[in-house]
Order: structure tokens, then sequence, then C-alpha cells
């Protein structure tokens, strides 16, 4: 019986890649950048199945120039804010992604993105290759302190609970908000649900940790900016698309807020003339938040999981919605 026919458009870790390549005819995507949209177009004609990654847009005219033999799509992240969910719903093709599995990984990466921020790492580190460091200086990079200072979590799922657990070692009080948040859920995981006009207006550090749908895009708005405290730092690790950029650079010059540590942007990548990368008090990675090599292979190996029994028509063993 001949194998079926998928797309993989990105090199994935052999862990996913390996599993893909004994169980289907794949032809995958060898270079480093993504393909643009019209080669994608070309390239998934006839595929049972693709496999993608958060760079591609996998919309209505995509499916449909793959075929009525498409069969299922593997998202090889948690998020899946690039792909039209209800264009596949109505065309019956399930649609997985890779939740729990990178959890932990963009945890840390938040909570390093809050101490680095909060401490001026990125600054300091500057510092010395500028050949500012002359001597010890009484009141030279004072950052903030970061223990029993408020935390305040937008976004209380997975990643966000994960969130608040680093951060109880470090005895902050942690407020967190999500719409249906009971006041329960958060006591079990260490934090006060609160409204997020009370997160906004009491919290040190305010932590991004919603997808990106309609309901969230530009979420922190010049208005949600404008509560919180001017020493506060923003981090974000969810998606750049959920805070207002040029709302967020207007915050930062005009001190409104403290700083922005931020994995994820609006566009990735972030121009190299971005006005944010002028700022002394952003700290901005290029959305690393799962990229351990043990994560990654988490997220490849359930990916291709899910594709394999697409193809096969099983049921996925993670489907969106
Ligand atoms: C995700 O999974 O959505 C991350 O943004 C990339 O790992």
């Amino acid at each position: 019986m001949s194998k079926p026919k998928v797309f993989v458009s990105r090199i994935i870790p052999d862990a996913g890649l390996d599993r893909v390549k004994e169980a289907c005819a794949a032809d995958i995507w060898q270079e480093r950048l993504p393909s643009s949209y019209d080669v994608l177009l070309e390239r998934v004609q006839g595929v049972e199945g693709i496999l993608s990654v958060l760079t591609e847009r996998i919309d209505a005219k995509l499916m449909d120039a793959a075929g009525p033999q498409l069969k299922v799509i593997s998202q090889m992240a948690v998020g899946y804010d690039n792909i039209d969910i209800a264009a596949a719903k109505e065309r019956g093709i399930p649609v997985g992604n890779t939740p729990g599995v990178l959890t932990e990984a963009t945890a840390d990466l938040a909570f390093t993105l809050l101490l680095a921020g909060a401490r001026r790492i990125v600054e300091g580190s500057n510092y010395i290759r500028e050949g500012k460091w002359e001597t010890w200086e009484p009141k030279t990079l004072l950052g903030a302190d970061v223990t029993g200072a408020t935390l305040g979590i937008i976004g209380f799922g997975r990643i966000g609970k994960a969130f608040a657990k680093r951060a109880a070692g470090f005895d902050m009080r942690i407020l967190a908000y999500s719409p249906s948040l009971t006041a329960e859920d958060a006591k079990q995981a260490g934090a006060k649900a609160v409204d997020m006009e009370t997160l906004l207006r009491e919290s040190d550090f305010v932590s991004i940790h919603t997808p990106l749908n309609a309901k969230t895009r530009h979420l922190m708005n010049k208005e949600r900016l404008a509560l919180m405290k001017p020493t506060a730092l923003l981090i974000n690790t969810a998606r750049g698309g959920v805070v207002d950029q040029k709302a967020l650079y207007e915050a930062l010059k005009n001190g409104e807020i403290g700083g922005a540590a931020l994995d994820v942007t609006d566009p990735e990548p972030l121009p190299l003339d971005s006005p944010l990368l002028g700022l002394p008090n952003v700290t901005i990675v290029p959305h690393i938040g799962s990229a351990t090599i043990q994560t990654r292979d988490r997220m490849a190996s359930m990916a291709a999981a899910n594709l394999i029994a697409g193809v096969r028509g099983e049921p996925l063993p993670n489907a969106v919605g």
C-alpha cells in the first residue's frame, strides 16, 4: 500500500520527522526561511496531511488548494492563530496542536524575562560591552525587587499557572485574570482572582498568557497600559498581537510604564527599524519560549502523532476545539 502524501512546512526535530518519514510520503520544505504563501499553495496540492508551524498562514484558500483529500492539519505549536479553524471545521478537517509539552519551558522563559527586565540584565551586559563599566556605583543600573512584589497574570491556563508556581518561590503576591476564572481555581494555584483593572493597577509585573484571537487582539491597548503603574514591567510570551505595539511604544517612551520584556512581537520578525529597539527599557528575544531541545523534541513527536493519526482517519491525540 502506498504511503499517504503529506507536506511538512519546515525541518522539525528528528523525534517527529523520523516518525513522519516512516509513515508517510513526506515533501519537506528544506529552507531555513519559510516558503512564501504562493509556493505553499502549490506544494500542498494533492496532500492528505499538512504539518505546519506558526509561520505558515493556513487559510481556506490553502485548504482548497490542497484539495478535498486533505484529512488533517497538524500544527507543531500550542498556539494556532495562523490557522483558520472555522474554515477547517467547515471542510471537516481536524486540526492538531501540541499543548502541555511546552508549558514548563514557556513558563521558564517568561520568568527569565521577568528577572531580566527587573534586574536590567541586557542593559548591564551592553554597559560592559560599550566600555561604560569604570567603577562600582551606588546608583547605577538599579532595578526592581522581585521578591515580595505583586505579579499580575493575564490568562490563567496551563502556562499562566506554571508561571505562578515559579513566582510563588519568590514570595510574590499573585493576582490572576481570565474571563472564566473562579476564586477557587485561582486559590488552588496560589493566586487571587481579580478583575483586569485591579490586576493592572496593583501589579508590579504583568505577564500575558492568553491565546491570540478576535477577543484578545490588542487586549493591552492604550487605555489598559495607562492603568499600569509607571514602574511596572510588561512581560509577553503569548502572541505579539495581544499587545497594541504602537501604544506600548508610546507608554514606554512617555514613562507610563517602567519596561517591557517580550518574547513575541507584531510582526515577527520585528523589523530592525522598530522604535521599540531604540528603548533601553525593553528586552526582546526572538520567540524562543518553547526553544529547548527536549521541548521541541516533544512538540515534534506530538505533531507527528497528530499528523499520522489524521491521515489514517483516526482521532487525533490532540485536536483543537
Ligand atoms: C506555541 O507553541 O504556540 C509557541 O508560541 C511556539 O512554540
